[in-house]
């Protein structure tokens, strides 16, 4: 059945193979496969949150992405192996990375910047990285969170101060903001 996905901006539009890779086989729109993969995150947000270990490695970034998408994408938790509109060269996803947690160890270490500012700054340069082929912003979102709570913070709102004014998936305002 063809597939026709609307992408809100900034999404990442997905190549044929990725569409090729979609897990469940009766979604046919963007509705669809919304509730499907939130749904998806929910189960991966309360496994995260029982993770009683470091989650600055490349291991548990991985693992995340696998139970936030591992139910709809069959290339969830692994990095992507094509050039998107955003994000490095895609054979550089593993080094940047391993440059981004480092630095992050030593901003937490040295207390470069006040806790929010270090989930900010490592939020910001990981969905520049992109790692995947597509649920970074989520992904990056979620980790910044997990961070942040870690630090002794509460988790951002991402411009969301009630249920009505929009999350970042749909094409709301606060997206686009
Ligand atoms: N121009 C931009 N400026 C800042 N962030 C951007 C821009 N374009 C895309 N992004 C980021 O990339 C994400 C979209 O990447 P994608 O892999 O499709 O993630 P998701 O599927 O979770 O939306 C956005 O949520 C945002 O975090
Ligand atoms: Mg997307």
């Amino acid at each position: 059945m063809a597939i026709n996905l609307d992408y809100p901006p900034g999404a990442t539009p997905l190549d044929a193979d990725e569409l090729a890779s979609l897990i469940p086989g009766h979604i046919t729109t963007q509705g669809e496969l919304n509730e499907w993969e939130q749904l998806n995150i929910a189960q991966g947000e309360n496994r995260a949150r029982k993770h009683r270990k470091e989650i600055l490695n490349e291991a548990f970034l991985r693992q995340l992405h696998k139970q936030m998408f591992g139910e709809t994408w069959k290339w969830a938790g692994e990095f992507r192996k094509t050039d998107k509109n955003i994000g490095v060269d895609w054979h550089k996803t593993g080094v940047e990375l391993k440059k981004l947690l480092d630095d992050v160890h030593f901003q937490i270490e040295h207390a470069s910047y006040p806790p929010d500012e270090i989930a900010v700054r490592f939020h910001h340069r990981l969905v520049a990285i992109h790692p995947f082929p597509n649920g970074n912003g989520r992904h990056a979102r979620l980790m910044a969170d997990l961070l942040v709570e870690r630090l002794g913070q509460p988790r951002f709102t991402w411009g969301q101060r009630s249920l009505t004014n929009g999350s970042l998936v749909d094409a709301s305002e606060t997206r686009q903001q």
